[in-house]
């Protein structure tokens, strides 16, 4: 297999960089919304064929993304926990919190069939040089939704119970650290070639309590993957020197963090994903151009996969993701 992606992955510098961009299977595709128009977010999540529908769209719109990122959500892993997750107009809504649910409560892996399904669905599609991509929720972050129940500004519930009552709180890192690994192996045996783990919430806790309470759980879920390489994104302002020893063959960096910070921190032993701010997608073709190429000249010689340093904004015009694409793929093309 010698996609650019998996080659980037098994630590080689390859130039162009691969590219793909986290959350481009949404909002800010005109063909996405319009399916919305007829489907609800729960309709997208189990049916196989929409949901394989979603993941392509990106593909057919950018023939020059590397990536294909299964249309599928992070909060599936509490929907089969028990939480009832549906998605109303503001946001997720959980029926009940992890702490009004048995902890010994079986996994409803049937939760997980639909989006197995529509991976194995966009497999026979994909273009040849384009890589499958699973995903799912960090052991910490998963947490915090799951007990708050919905999004949060501050996550006090979930913090409060993680420093007021471990005995409790610690047991369900571990129980969502198994569930999240269970599901990135199913989607690895449905056809996934490598896989993300998504801590969108690890700068909610301070830089200690990220540290010992949160890297741990996830560290134990990217442990148990087997077959196919590991991202992991914490999206924190600061990372610790110890994600070094994650068990992950790259690192996404977020937005707030230097790459070439990260470069010399991280780059002896992990390939390096990110790091454009989302934001600078709104500034127009030549703001984000200009801010995308200052990247792929600084990870130059390094494994380095382009990517955003967090989701794509639902705001953000296609036209100008067009040309910072163009861009990336013609900075290094003939050197
Ligand atoms: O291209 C892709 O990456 C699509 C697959 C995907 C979705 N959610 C679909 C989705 C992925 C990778 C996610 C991850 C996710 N979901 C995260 C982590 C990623 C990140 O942004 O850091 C989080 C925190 C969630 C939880 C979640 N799901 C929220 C907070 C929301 C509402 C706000 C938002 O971000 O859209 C969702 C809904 C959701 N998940 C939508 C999509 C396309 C929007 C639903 C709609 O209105 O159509």
């Amino acid at each position: 297999m010698n996609q650019d992606l998996l080659r980037v992955l098994k630590g080689e510098a390859v130039s162009p960089p691969p590219l793909w961009f986290m959350r481009q299977a949404g909002r800010f595709l005109p063909e996405y919304r319009a399916i919305r128009e007829k489907a609800s977010m729960e309709q997208l999540l189990s049916d196989p064929d929409l949901a394989a529908e979603v993941t392509l769209q990106p593909i057919r719109r950018f023939p020059k993304l590397d990536g294909a990122i299964i249309f599928c959500d992070i909060l599936v892993i509490l929907d089969a926990l028990g939480c009832g997750v549906t998605f109303p107009e503001g946001g997720p809504r959980l029926a009940r919190t992890l702490d009004q649910i048995d902890p010994d409560q079986p996994v409803d892996e049937r939760i997980f069939e639909p989006v197995l399904a529509a991976i194995r669905k966009v497999k026979t599609q994909l273009p040849k040089h384009v890589t499958m991509l699973g995903f799912a929720g960090a052991p910490w972050t998963l947490f915090a939704y799951g007990m708050e129940g919905k999004g949060s500004r501050n996550w006090t519930r979930a913090k409060t119970f993680l420093h007021t009552q471990p005995q409790k709180a610690l047991p369900w890192l571990v129980r969502l650290a198994e569930a999240a690994a269970r599901l990135l192996n199913l989607q690895i045996e449905a056809g996934a070639q490598a896989v993300q783990l998504f801590d969108t919430w690890a700068g909610e806790l301070d830089f200690d309590d990220y540290r010992t309470l949160a890297m741990p759980p996830a560290a134990m879920a990217l442990q148990q993957v087997q077959g196919a390489p590991r991202i992991y994104f914490a999206r924190a302002a600061a990372l610790p020197q110890r994600l070094t020893s994650m068990p992950c063959e790259a690192l996404s960096i977020p937005w707030q963090v230097p790459i070439q910070d990260a470069m010399h921190r991280f780059s002896h032993n992990k390939a390096l994903q990110g790091n454009l701010d989302p934001a600078a997608l709104l500034a127009g073709k030549d703001v984000a151009c200009r801010k995308a190429r200052a990247i792929v000249e600084e990870m130059k010689g390094h494994p380095h996969i382009f990517n955003l340093g967090h989701g794509i904004l639902p705001e953000t015009d296609p036209a100008v993701l067009a040309a910072v694409i163009e861009d990336v793929k013609q900075a290094m093309g003939n050197e």
